[in-house]
């Protein structure tokens, strides 16, 4: 059998998205656009060549080595950039050659266009567009076969009312390509080696043109400005929302729903509405997340709760209650039925089995065994303006409402800290530990000092009155 190949275009600078981001690597669903193409051009073909010029030290630092790149040095056009490419592979042979700019096309659209080529030397992957300005258009003989492919910026008015597209996605024979690619002129509106000229070229010269026009044409998206990277952002979270409910889990509002391709979700998990998972975050079963939950590159065993929070970098564990309004930041371990509640601020900390920190705290660099109890307005004075450092606190130990442990410290096991109290030595377990300034009662001096006694006070209101 014949050996199959694929090249990816990459090298283009995508003017139109005006940004210092190679287009190649504008993301789409936490993944840069081209991830996805590679992806799919993986599951048919292990040849793969990615051709890349602009911005080509961060595309490769971004894709990684496991793919082989060739540089085209000038972007001389879509045709130039094939050319490149062609010495790396023999003279006979199929080879596939896709845009790096279109995300959406799927493995099965691409063993699609491999059937349909059988003995042609070249087939295109056309759709029918009723919106079709920017792409090139298929132009055919009377007896409806592809003559030629014409960009939309050398089309004809009539040409322009075509609605059939080009896909920029071919299968082609290798001799035939090798032999003709050479051939193409820059004469036309661009300056630029169209491939689409090969099409009218191969025909030419007595070879067979086919095309397999896409049934889905949401799929050929080609993302050339910001409009259609959010368009093809918006159709991959479909995709990636009804895959998620297909395998059982539960999206109250897939609309408001944005979840990464590269998240896992278990079953019985329920998301509510402006929920936002990023990244490569793990969810298991039957947690309920959300309302209005930012959760990235975590992972959450089952039964989570988690709401109107944010959680980055973090593992938290099977029945922990998160929220409302709680900020877990990164390097954290938040134990097994742990509680954080509202305005609770947690970084780089391991809070253990079953420790409660309900209300306005904030936790960093701090090892929390189980069972303890941190009052509302706990704090961690973990920076002291130069260095940072960290604090133990014991299992069981109770640390009562604002108070200060100025880190470095430990408090023991069972240890039980008094309200207020700024916590500078450490304390030994089952100790009970007061810092703060001990009360001092004046009896009958309170009057003193309540307004509706003070005379300065009364005298100014009388003359406010007046
Ligand atoms: C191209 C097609 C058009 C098709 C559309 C589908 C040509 C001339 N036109 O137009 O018929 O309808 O795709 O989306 O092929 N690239 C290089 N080197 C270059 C130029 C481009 O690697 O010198 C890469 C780009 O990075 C991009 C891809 O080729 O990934 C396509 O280039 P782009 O400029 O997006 O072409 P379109 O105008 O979209
Ligand atoms: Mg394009």
């Amino acid at each position: 059998m014949d050996q199959l190949w694929a090249v990816v275009l990459a090298a283009g600078e995508g003017k139109r998205m005006h940004s210092r981001l190679p287009k190649v690597l504008h993301q789409i669903c936490g993944r840069p656009m081209l991830q996805y193409i590679l992806e799919s051009t993986m599951a048919v073909t292990e040849q793969i060549i990615v051709v890349v010029g602009h911005g080509a030290g961060s595309v490769r630092q971004e894709l990684g080595s496991g793919w082989r790149y060739v540089f085209q040095e000038q972007q001389l056009g879509t045709g130039h950039a094939v050319a490149c490419a062609l010495p790396l592979m023999p003279d006979r042979g199929k080879l596939l050659v896709l845009c790096g700019d279109t995300p959406l096309l799927e493995t099965r659209h691409l063993e699609q266009l491999l059937e349909e080529h059988s003995d042609n030397a070249v087939t295109l992957m056309t759709a029918l567009l009723n919106e079709p300005t920017g792409y090139g258009r298929i132009i055919r003989d009377q007896n409806g076969h592809v003559e030629r492919i014409v960009e939309e910026i050398d089309a004809s008015p009539l040409e322009k009312k075509v609605p059939e597209i080009n896909t920029g996605t071919y299968c082609f024979n290798l001799g035939p390509l090798k032999r003709f690619l050479p051939q193409l002129s820059a004469d036309n509106a661009q300056g630029e080696y169209y491939l689409t000229d090969i099409i009218a070229l191969l025909k030419e010269k007595g070879h067979k043109v086919g095309a397999y026009r896409v049934e889905d044409n949401r799929i050929c998206l080609g993302i050339n400005d910001r409009g259609q990277l959010a368009e093809a952002a918006a159709l991959m979270r479909q995709r990636i929302n009804h895959g998620l409910m297909q395998r059982g889990v539960t999206l109250i509002d897939p609309a408001t729903t944005y979840i990464d391709y590269d998240v896992q979700i278990g079953s019985d998990t329920v998301i509510w509405p402006q929920t936002v998972i990023e990244g490569a975050t793990k969810i298991g079963c039957a947690c309920q997340i959300g309302p209005a939950v930012q959760l990235r590159a975590s992972c959450l065993d089952d039964r989570v709760t988690l709401r109107q929070s944010v959680v980055e970098e973090s593992i938290v564990e099977t029945g922990a209650v998160i929220g409302p309004f709680a900020y877990i930041r990164p390097d954290c371990r938040i134990g097994q039925r742990v509680k954080i509640g509202d305005f609770v601020e947690v970084k780089n900390s391991n809070i253990g089995e079953g420790t409660k920190i309900p209300h306005l705290s904030y936790i960093g660099d701090a090892d929390i065994q189980g069972g303890a109890n941190l009052g509302a307005g706990v704090i961690i004075v973990n920076y002291d303006g130069r260095r940072k450092y960290r604090a133990t606190i014991g299992t069981g130990a109770f640390v009562g409402c604002n108070s200060n442990l100025i880190s470095p410290v430990e408090v023991g096991d069972g240890a039980y800290i008094a309200a207020g109290s700024t916590v500078t030595e450490n304390v030994p377990p089952g100790a009970l530990a007061l810092a703060r300034a001990r009360q001092e009662n004046k009896p009958g001096v309170a009057h003193r000092f309540l307004k509706k006694n003070d005379p300065v006070q009364e005298k100014g209101e009388k003359n406010e009155k007046a």
